[in-house]
């Protein structure tokens, strides 16, 4: 049987955080109510894919522990109903520390195995700036609740790169996690996003980003502390402690297949992308006679396919594998891309050895040029 994942995106917030473009909007009850329905709708129209096993889902958002409990347990009912579901299926659910700690025993009873928590920093004035609703005792408490209810496999996200951090800041906050046993933890660089508050904030020159050598300090710092301690890099902004690698993001970077389902929603299926209004209205009402309205993003030729296999690939510290390549697209990787091999080798950006290429820590720094020389 061919594998699956799905991801379900639950699009509600308590309240908006000033760097955050994820589709999200106020949670209230009724948009809640409607959004199940749909969401529901959704899962159970993907009945036809019945030879495929499903063995990843994500919920994520937006903030999922913001809806009731029961809700994330009849979204998950009805993919259970819907589809085949692996007896080990990986089953994460993405969380806002203030918003979880009630509702821990259904999750688990639930069969949610991992959890996400957006802890972001482990420093009031920190989580103050960037417009979190919660406080880094909270954040802790969260954590302490999460593993006592049984969860050993927790996701800490963090971020680095944000105005007035210090790199103490970081490094501290990574310790911490670690005393905790957290074993995993996606730290990412904060990005400003247009649309956002802090852009505007920036724009407007309220706040000023740290410079590009500070960002790359913190960076090389959390990487040695976590890697120190186990919790190795697997992906550019990905660490864990071996064997809680998060199956479903894997999923992205080896280019398997996933639906998503909820507005703004990404699938990926045979070689087309497509996607979900970005929109809860929309959404809610785009749900007809003939299914879901949803927007083809891409319907990829080989050459598309082998690029981007290339560039998700070499985002995992693993790197592409030779015969991985050549059982997927039938090509000689080392032949077709002869002459990038050779420059990239030179300027030291991969190592090379008789099983496929990786990144260097110099490539990770510049990933999108050693991507661009695939094109
Ligand atoms: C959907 S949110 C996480 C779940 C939950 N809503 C929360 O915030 O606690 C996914 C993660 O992406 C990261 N993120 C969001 N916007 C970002 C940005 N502009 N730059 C860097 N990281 C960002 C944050 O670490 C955030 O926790
Ligand atoms: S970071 Fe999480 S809580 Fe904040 S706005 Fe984005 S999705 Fe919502």
């Amino acid at each position: 049987m061919k594998k699956l994942g799905i991801y379900i995106h639950v699009p509600f917030c308590i309240k908006k955080c000033g760097y955050c473009d994820f589709y999200s909007v106020k949670w209230d009850e009724e948009s809640e109510n409607s959004y199940i329905r749909s969401a529901i709708d959704e899962i159970k129209g993907y009945r036809e894919l019945e030879d495929y096993i499903v063995d990843t889902i994500f919920i994520g958002g937006g903030t999922p522990s913001v809806i009731m409990p029961q809700n994330i347990e009849k979204l998950i009912a009805a993919v259970k109903d819907t589809f085949t579901v692996a007896q080990n299926a990986e089953i994460s659910m993405e969380a806002n520390p203030n918003s979880l700690s009630q509702n821990l025993k259904i999750y688990k009873e639930t069969g949610i195995n991992r959890l996400s928590i957006g802890i972001q920093s482990l420093k009031d004035d920190i989580l103050k700036r960037i417009g979190r609703i919660h406080n880094f005792s909270e954040a802790l408490q969260a954590i302490d609740l999460a593993q006592k209810q049984g969860f050993d496999n927790i996701n800490a996200d963090v971020m680095f790169n944000i105005p007035g951090q210090t790199l103490e800041d970081i490094t501290d906050t990574i310790y911490q996690l670690i005393s905790k046993d957290i074993r995993h933890i996606s730290f990412y660089s904060l990005k400003l996003e247009e649309g956002t508050q802090m852009y505007s904030l920036e724009k407007n020159k309220v706040i000023t980003m740290p410079v590009e050598d500070l960002e790359r300090e913190m960076y090389y710092a959390g990487r040695t502390i976590m890697e120190e301690h186990g919790l190795m890099q697997y992906e550019i902004s990905n660490f864990a402690v071996k064997g809680y690698e998060c199956r479903h993001n894997l999923k992205y970077w080896n280019q398997e297949e996933y639906i998503g389902i909820g507005p703004s929603a990404h699938s990926f299926m045979g070689n087309t992308r497509y996607s979900n209004p970005s929109n809860l209205k929309e959404y809610t009402l785009s749900s007809g006679k003939e299914g879901f309205k949803r927007n083809i993003q891409e319907v990829m030729d080989e050459d598309e396919l082998m690029f981007e296999y290339i560039m998700l690939r070499l985002r995992l510290t693993e790197g592409l594998k030779f015969a991985e390549f050549k059982n997927k697209f039938n090509r000689d990787f080392e032949e077709t891309y002869k002459a990038q091999i050779e420059k990239l080798l030179k300027d030291n950006l991969i190592y090379l050895d008789d099983e496929g290429i990786r990144l260097t820590h110099r490539g990770m720094d510049i990933s999108n040029y050693v991507f661009a020389s695939f094109m």
